[in-house]
């Protein structure tokens, strides 16, 4: 089977790329290029280079290539950005994934992959947080990711796709080492530049209800990310499914907890200072992993430190 791609030339997607054709799968990527970059899809992959929203150019290359399956991973998803540009973030990523399943309706394309986010539950007030919870965004970045999620249920009821939205928690680290991730967004890439720059690490607060007093996520390694998406197609592919799924290890680890895995990675101390809490983040963020492990016959294999170790060889902080 050939599965389409879209956003494959960006830090998740080009990990993913590799684990469907690992898996027997050929794909064919549709990146714009905005962030992704070309160099990292293998020049024996077609890359087809527009933008999610030109519906025309998805349904000529679903025809040209025979596609029966779309792997969505294409949007904007830095949650300040979509906080100062809501209007960008809804016309890119719900504007996104409209054109995807218009252009899948009228090729007939029966299956879908929805890259979704944890960001859909907001503030919960339980840890570890399962699928059928009560959904409270609290950014627009999150918001576009839940109406997506909404959108490809509703138009899958009509037209008998079948699908998942891996909800990913907080991913990190580097499947190897030139596929580290670009944007320094992220506590692991911000503290490694800290680190690399001889500045002191910010830790935005210690006084959240949590054992050490820092936040906890649950961090999950992009080759783990990966594995996710090839056992996502292999279910929408065999069965008629529609539901969301967590994609985490199950376990959270604390801002601290995350710096001394640095440290070990480097074999020296993060130097860190605390400073006030960052606005909307909540305490904990955790998944229920069961769904993963019983409906997609998958759990995550890497370690926080394997996450970390992997990211600073990437950064070229360890060898
Ligand atoms: C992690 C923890 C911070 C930086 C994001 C987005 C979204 C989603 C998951 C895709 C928090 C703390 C961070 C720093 C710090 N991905 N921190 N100092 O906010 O949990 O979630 O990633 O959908 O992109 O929702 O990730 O890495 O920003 O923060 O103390 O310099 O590290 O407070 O507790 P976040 P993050």
């Amino acid at each position: 089977m050939t599965w389409l791609l879209t956003g494959g030339a960006g830090f998740i997607g080009c990990h993913v790329l590799r684990s469907l054709r690992s898996s027997g799968r050929d794909v064919v990527v549709f990146d714009d290029l905005s962030t992704g970059l070309a160099d990292r899809v293998p020049d024996d992959v077609p890359l087809i280079r527009g933008s999610v929203s030109d519906q025309a150019l998805l349904e000529e290359t679903m025809r040209e290539y025979k596609i029966a399956g779309v792997i969505h991973l294409a949007a904007k998803k830095a949650v300040a950005e979509s906080v100062a540009k809501p209007l960008w973030y809804y016309q890119e990523n719900v504007g996104g994934i409209e054109s995807v399943l218009a252009a899948m309706v009228n090729c007939e394309v029966g299956a879908m992959v929805y890259s979704s986010s944890a960001a859909v539950y907001g503030e919960p007030e339980t840890s570890p947080v399962r699928e059928d919870i009560c959904l409270a965004p609290i950014s627009p970045y999150g918001e576009t990711k839940l109406v997506g999620e909404w959108l490809t249920r509703d138009v899958a009821l009509g037209s008998g796709i079948s699908w998942t939205a891996l909800r990913y928690f907080n991913v990190a680290g580097a499947g190897h080492p030139e596929l580290g991730d670009p944007s320094v967004a992220n506590l692991i890439p911000i503290a490694l530049r800290s680190v690399r720059e001889g500045k002191s690490c910010q830790v935005y607060g210690n006084d959240y209800e949590t054992p050490d007093g820092t936040c906890l996520r649950d961090y999950i390694h992009v080759a783990d990310l990966a594995e996710a998406h090839t056992a996502a197609a292999a279910l929408t592919e065999a069965n008629q499914v529609g539901l969301p799924i967590n994609i985490g290890t199950g376990s959270g680890s604390s801002v601290l907890e995350v710096l001394d895995s640095i440290g070990r990675a480097l074999e020296r101390e993060v130097d860190y200072e605390i400073v006030a809490r960052r606005p909307g983040d909540p305490p904990a963020l955790v998944a229920a992993a069961d769904q993963a492990r019983e409906v997609l016959g998958w759990s995550a294999q890497y370690d926080l430190d394997d996450m970390t170790a992997s990211a600073a060889a990437a950064a070229g902080l360890r060898a």
